[in-house]
């Protein structure tokens, strides 16, 4: 039977950082696209932070195409120190909607540190119980953007064209 699976690893970004007041980064965003396209093919998904320069990412499903998927990023000239923080099976997926996630809540991760009394965002520091605290955090997040469930059910565009009355949110 296949084994679920989700591993978290930090990372430092090897590029330097555009700074953006809104979106995503660029280079993130290539990431993003290629991690969405990619993951979609293989049904394997996540979650995905960047922050202060490093990244922090979950990505669940069956343990082989995970772990292939991995050794895949972990040899990404984009980021080094690639560290994994833990690996566990898992009876479901927590971002089963997502192939993967990605999380601007540059807020939520501060208080986050500071509760745990760290100075700044340092995930290669985080113990395990950390970073599953902080990939369950990210799961409670609205993320503005629609899931993939939503995507490919059209719903999320037909919303768009329907009037309020019936369940849209055109004419707002
Ligand atoms: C921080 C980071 C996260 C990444 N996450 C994923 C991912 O979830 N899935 C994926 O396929 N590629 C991911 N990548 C990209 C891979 O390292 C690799 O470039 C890509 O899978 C190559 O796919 P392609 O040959 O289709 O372009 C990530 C890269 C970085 C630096």
């Amino acid at each position: 039977m296949n084994e679920l699976i989700r591993l978290v690893y930090a990372s430092k970004a090897a590029f330097r950082a555009v700074p953006v007041t809104q979106g995503v980064e660029p280079s993130v965003a290539r990431i993003l696209m290629q991690s969405r396209r990619n993951n979609s093919q293989v049904n394997i998904g996540g979650v995905l932070y960047f922050g202060d320069g490093y990244f922090f990412q979950a990505l669940e499903g069956d343990r082989k195409v995970v772990n292939q998927a991995y050794q895949r990023i972990a040899a990404d000239p984009r980021h080094r120190e690639v560290t994994i923080l833990s690996l566990k099976t898992v009876p479901d997926r927590l971002f089963a909607d997502w192939s993967m996630k990605y999380v601007p809540v540059e807020q939520a991760v501060r208080a986050f540190v500071r509760d745990r009394g760290y100075l700044r965002f340092e995930p290669l520091q985080f113990q395990e119980e950390e970073a599953e605290a902080l990939i369950k955090l990210f799961h409670q997040q609205r993320s503005g953007e629609a899931p993939d469930i939503e995507k490919k059910s059209g719903w999320f565009g037909l919303r768009a064209l329907l009037p309020r009355k019936f369940g849209g949110s055109a004419g707002r």
